[in-house]
């Protein structure tokens, strides 16, 4: 199974500083907004992708990505928010699933309504939800590393252009998508990723806990990386 492995990251500074230290024999391309190092990790191929922030950003670069670079596999990693009590700040979520997150239902409401309650964003039913499915085989990889900074979970990652900082929204998204944590980027790369019929991991560190009020530290972005350099270590050439 060789070829090039794709590792995206939104933020460089936080998401990619620590890859980008250990990639050897690196060469850079930027194309618009987007930077690309390739070079190897492991003596494994790699190519890593700032993608900046959020999913339209996370599209254009994903396919700009697959286009230049035709990857075997696509492992996207950085940062998200819980959606749990159980998912801790530095927790690591591994994604068997993807869920967007940013599909409403607005119901009219006369201008004397406004402003409507939580209540009143229907969540749409979890069947009518685009979401994407990552690859098993990726999947179970993952489960072999020892990550020493907190509880490893598997399960479904929420995505869209949004922040949930109100409990009750993180609640209710929790209860209805069964969402571990959320972020920006993930549903768009695996998106595209599944049109092109890439094999597709999702690693995410926490940075934050609104329901527990663990404050947002982006700094956990390293343990993301140091996972994805463990997980790139352990998995075929
Ligand atoms: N909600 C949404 N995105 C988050 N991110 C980290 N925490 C959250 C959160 N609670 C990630 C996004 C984006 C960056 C701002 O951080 O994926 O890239």
């Amino acid at each position: 199974m060789s070829g090039k492995i794709l590792v995206m990251g939104a933020m460089e500074d936080v998401e990619l500083n620590l890859l980008k230290e250990k990639l050897e024999n690196q060469t850079q391309r930027t194309e618009g907004k987007y930077h690309f190092y390739e070079g190897n990790i492991y003596d494994k191929q790699v190519v890593l992708v700032n993608t900046q922030i959020g999913s339209i950003n996370a599209t254009a670069a994903t396919t700009l990505a697959i286009k230049h670079y035709d990857p075997r596999l696509i492992i996207i990693q950085g940062i998200a928010g819980s959606h749990s009590e159980e998912v801790h700040s530095k927790d690591i979520v591994i994604a068997n699933e993807i869920i967007q997150i940013n599909s409403f239902v607005i119901p009219n409401a006369t201008r004397e309504e406004l402003p409507y309650d939580l209540e009143d964003f229907t969540l749409q039913e979890p069947s009518t939800i685009p979401q994407i499915k990552t690859n098993e085989v990726l999947v179970s990889y993952a489960s072999q590393i020892s990550y020493p900074h907190g509880k490893i979970h598997i399960g479904r990652i929420g995505s869209g252009d949004v922040w949930n900082k109100h409990k009750k929204a993180i609640k209710l998204l929790h209860q209805k998508y069964h969402t571990l944590c959320e972020d920006m980027e993930s549903y768009a790369i695996g998106k595209i990723a599944s049109n092109y019929q890439i094999p597709l991991i999702g690693i995410r560190a926490i940075s934050n806990n609104e329901l527990l009020e663990e404050k947002y530290d982006r700094n956990v972005g390293k343990y993301s990386q140091e996972f994805v350099l463990d997980y790139i270590k352990i998995i075929p050439q």
